[in-house]
């Protein structure tokens, strides 16, 4: 069953029914302020740190779901009848109900009585605000005498505090009314130097601020008893719920259309001029009141809206393919790219499974995010490596999170994720390939942002790839400190008191603990970090570290195999994890996919026995599971992994960031069908049709896919922000369609199903567009390769010369 449709043209999912199993989010802004909005306009907004600077409220794990968001209301003043044109929260009976999610934009509308409603909301490029731009259309015979009633609820900057402090909290709120604009400005006559402001173009009948005189005492959002009454409070919030909300009245002839613009946003000034008259306590408003009469003005709403649609075109257009597989091109072409910008911008923070409270930017996450992310926006992905390389310390260990606001690392969940500093490798690696821009290497960064301990980011690199040949356990493979890729895997931890934190919690000394995880991705770092010293010249240290890497695989095949597939761990008594000779978890994904994708076992067929043991152990109709046999109950030396139910998150759910690590595996084998049919399984769009068993959004991946011990087989969640994004969009682009930035040019070398007859695409790769054309000739791999018509020895279309534009590139596949 589906709640909608593709429209492929538009780059937009198209909601027509606004009772989707979860609310279906989109994301808007792009650099600094930021905003969730479901199909329903609920959600909120913030500038760049969802839990330090939160706009607007929004209630998570509420009842009726999805509570707080960007809402109108419409009043037919004869009727007295008043609804929501995006259903919530009013919740009446919609025709025509239409929620288009776009890049970047959403725009939700229905019809009642036959008033027609629109409303486009959208973040302009390089502005910190917000613009609903709304439409109403009179599709009466007669005049409608209308009011349209605004309204959004602040949020006392920071969201835990805001949600947990009321003895502070319901005295500080503070607002300014000033020309029909709204400015929230609690905590602004102290140390905040920010404020958010609520303006309207049309002249305003009244106004709110204060929640209660909107709602009515014990009233909620589906019936604010100003709407019913028709009429404003004008209150003004002292203290308690300082809120938002305009009323406009409007008559609009039979078939008129009138537009109305909101514009919600966030504003600093400069300390020594934050109060205007300077003695006074009033918000110096010089600077803003431009911006606002910018933005209430349609034709500048409009121009800031079509530069947003030209900067997705630009985007997008980097990587454009046509397949014979539509759910492949809608995801590369469109919503996968689009994920991987989202997913890059904010991390794990906020999302409808993530509070925004709760996780600053994950150490390792944002390091695989730059794999989906890099060729759309290099110097924003070469800004967040030096801000990452900045929180490592001179251990080369790594904090695991760092708030985005304040760009320092979390003492509360510190560090010793033994896989951590590997994964600045990789992404530097990523980085460095699509760029060639290596003068980020000799970019001074400090240790834990300590001025005076700066060291060139390539030293970074090298304590990096040290920390886990200084942490080798009793087999010589890398200790495991409080989890690796696997948080939920906690070796360490034992712990045996309710409510501590797996992540946290350390009763062992940690070395006996070791992951094969960990040895897979040191021989991928190790070989990354080998071919950035080879382009350096450094030679010596090249060799060094494919020494390193290649002493490591020798381990892990000794230490690390188990007969049929590599081991996952050994724990703290130096039992096996992992193993056929365990009673359950006997087998898990990630070593088999990462010791593949490293190059383990490619030549002798351990590669192609573990892949084998995936398919057959871990294979489902929706995707790879994590491991098998689930875990049935708790056990102390395993940590959270064993606390989940079976089929749910770590313990044996299909945990889909892992599942392309699988797809690129198959690949290195060969593999297009299988890659492929994995790949589909996982599609969200190929999944589209079953949207009542899938319940996330179809239009972008999710963390997990309930695995078959759990009686919800199938139902996703933890949609949006997860590293499935980039991990799949750099599996489908680089390696079934083969298409990957080296050092030495673009390669061309696709593993795609056998029966595609080929596909074409277009990649520009700095800054030359290459034009490719892949064309099957038998059933096999071999790539026989020509470059603007002239024959080229194996894969790679070396580096065109200074000053041209397009390459033309065919390959033939036998
Ligand atoms: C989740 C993991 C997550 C960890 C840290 C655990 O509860 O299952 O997926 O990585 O928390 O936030
Ligand atoms: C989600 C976390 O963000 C990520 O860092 C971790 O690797 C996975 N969960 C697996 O536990």
């Amino acid at each position: 069953m589906r709640y909608g449709y593709f429209d492929d043209k538009q780059r937009e999912y198209v909601i027509t029914r606004p009772d989707t199993p979860l609310p279906w989010l989109n994301y808007l802004g792009c650099e600094a302020y930021f905003g969730l909005i479901s199909n329903t306009a609920g959600g909120y907004s913030f500038y760049r740190d969802a839990r330090l600077r939160r706009l607007t409220r929004y209630r998570y794990n509420n009842v009726p779901l999805d509570s707080g968001g960007r809402y109108i209301y419409l009043r037919d003043n004869e009727s007295q009848e008043f609804w929501s044109p995006s259903w919530q929260p009013t919740r009446q009976p919609v025709e025509d109900y239409v929620c288009r999610h776009g890049m970047g934009y959403s725009i939700i509308g229905s019809t009642h009585d036959k008033i027609e409603t629109r409303t486009r909301y959208f973040v302009p490029l390089d502005e910190d605000l917000e613009i609903w731009q709304m439409t109403v259309t009179n599709h009466r015979r007669k005049p409608a005498r209308l009011s349209v009633f605004s309204s959004i609820e602040f949020c006392l900057w920071d969201a835990l505090d805001d949600a947990t402090n009321f003895q502070r909290n319901f005295s500080t709120g503070q607002v300014e009314f000033e020309d029909g604009v709204i400015y929230h400005k609690t905590e602004y006559r102290e140390r905040r130097d920010h404020f958010a402001y609520f303006a309207c173009s049309h002249k305003l009948a009244g106004y709110d601020t204060q929640r209660e005189a909107f709602l009515g005492a014990y009233r909620g959002w589906e019936n604010p008893a100003v709407v019913e009454r028709g009429r404003s409070a004008n209150s003004e919030a002292h203290g308690w719920a300082p809120i938002g909300s305009h009323h406009v009245k409007l008559r609009l002839k039979p078939g008129e259309t009138r537009q109305i613009i909101f514009v919600l946003g966030y504003f600093e000034n400069p300390r020594a001029q934050k109060f205007e008259p300077p003695d006074s306590q009033t918000i110096n408003k010089r600077e803003v009141r431009a911006v606002i009469a910018k933005y209430l003005q349609a034709e500048n709403a409009d121009a800031a809206f079509e530069a947003l649609r030209r900067h997705w075109d630009n985007l997008l257009g980097l990587y454009q393919v046509k397949t014979p597989d539509l759910h492949t091109n809608r995801m590369v072409n469109i919503w996968n790219a689009y994920q991987c910008m989202v997913t890059f911008n904010l991390s794990r923070s906020a999302s409808f499974f993530e509070s925004g409270i709760g996780r600053g930017l994950g150490f390792r996450d944002s390091n695989q995010d730059l794999l989906g992310f890099v060729h759309m926006a290099p110097s924003r992905a070469r800004e967040r490596i030096l801000d990452l390389a900045a929180t490592q310390l001179s251990s080369g260990g790594a904090y695991h999170q760092y708030q985005p606001l304040t760009k320092r690392g979390n003492n509360d969940v510190g560090s010793n994720f033994n896989d951590d500093p590997l994964w600045l490798i990789v992404g530097v690696a990523a980085y460095l390939k699509e760029t060639g821009d290596f003068s980020v290497l000799d970019e001074p960064v400090p240790y834990d942002n300590q001025p005076g301990s700066e060291q060139p980011l390539y030293e970074h690199l090298q304590r990096s790839l040290r920390y886990t040949l200084d942490r080798l356990g009793p087999h010589g493979l890398p200790l495991i400190g409080r989890a690796d890729w696997n948080d939920c895997l906690n070796l360490n931890c034992f712990s045996d008191t309710p409510g501590q934190s797996f992540q946290t919690t350390t009763n062992k000394d940690g070395r006996v603990a070791e992951s094969i995880f960990i040895g897979g991705l040191f021989v991928l770092a190790a070989g990354e970090l080998a071919a950035i010293a080879q382009q350096l010249g450094r030679s010596d240290e090249a060799v060094r570290y494919l020494a390193d890497g290649a002493e490591m695989e020798r381990t892990v095949r000794q230490h690390g195999w188990d007969g049929a597939w590599f081991l996952r761990a050994y724990d703290d008594f130096g039992r096996k994890v992992g193993s056929s000779e365990c009673e359950e978890g006997q087998i898990y994904i990630e070593p088999q996919g990462i010791c593949v994708m490293a190059g383990i076992g490619l030549e002798d067929g351990l590669a192609r026995q573990a892949l084998e043991a995936v398919n057959q152990r871990l294979g489902t109709a929706h995707g790879i599971v994590l491991l098998q046999p689930a875990y049935s109950k708790y056990f102390l030396h395993l940590g959270e992994i064993s606390t989940y139910p079976a089929g749910y998150k770590e313990n044996a759910s299909i945990f889909c960031h892992n599942n392309p690590w699988v797809i690129i595996a198959e690949t290195r084998m060969g593999n297009g069908d299988r890659a492929h049919d994995y790949y589909t399984r996982i599609n969200p769009s190929a999944r589209e049709k079953i949207s009542e068993v899938h319940r996330c959004e179809p239009y972008v991946h999710c963390q997990m896919i309930a695995g078959p011990d759990a009686p919800t087989h199938g139902e996703a969640k933890n949609s949006w922000l997860t590293g499935t994004a980039a991990w799949t969009y750099a599996a489908v682009t680089q390696w079934i369609l083969g298409i990957r930035p080296t050092f030495a040019g673009l390669q061309v070398a696709p593993v795609i199903p056998t029966k595609w007859k080929g596909y074409t695409a277009v990649r520009i790769f700095r800054g030359v567009t290459y034009f490719i054309e892949v064309v099957r000739r038998g059933p096999g791999n071999s790539v026989t390769l020509t470059v603007d018509g002239a024959a080229v020895k194996g894969d790679i279309v070396p580096m065109p010369s200074a000053g041209t534009e397009a390459v033309r590139v065919s390959v033939e596949l036998a």
